[in-house]
């Protein structure tokens, strides 16, 4: 099934000018960036974002990080996007991700881990509302 699924590259990649390598990962992977945009986005914003961890020692590092600099947002379409997007990224910790996932070959720790992306087609739905609809 064609889905939409929210992929974020964070500001430690922003930084390192990883955008146009991952962009062109996503396409090479059969994933179509079918929307982007660079922008900064306020603690507060971030806390919504993530508010699913609001109970987690991790959040507020998790909130300061995301809001600490630029990051590309996009909406990626394709075949199977949300699970595709998850194995493309790989493991939330780098060093667990394996060998040729974006987190495996770009992310620094577990918090600076370069990509996000949605887990569920239902809460992909909910984070491309949050960055695209409003
Ligand atoms: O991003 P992912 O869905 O793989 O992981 P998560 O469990 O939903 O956590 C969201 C984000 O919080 C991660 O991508 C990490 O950047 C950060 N995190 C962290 O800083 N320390 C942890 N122990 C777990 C997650
Ligand atoms: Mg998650």
């Amino acid at each position: 099934m064609t889905e939409q699924t929210l992929s974020i590259i964070k500001p430690d990649a922003v930084e390192r000018n990883l955008e146009d390598k991952i962009k062109s990962f996503y396409e090479k992977k059969n994933l179509k960036i079918f929307k982007h945009k660079k922008i900064q986005i306020t603690k507060d914003e971030a806390a919504e974002f993530y508010r699913i961890h609001q109970t987690k020692a991790f959040y507020e590092n998790l909130c300061n990080y995301l809001s600490s600099g630029p990051i590309i947002v996009m909406v990626l379409e394709g075949e199977n996007a949300v699970i595709k997007n998850r194995e493309i990224i790989g493991a939330t910790d780098p060093s667990k991700a394996n060998i040729g996932t974006l987190r495996q070959m770009y992310g620094i720790s577990i918090d600076k881990n370069s990509v996000h992306g949605s887990d569920s087609l239902e809460n992909a739905k909910t984070e491309i509302e949050f960055f695209f609809n409003k």
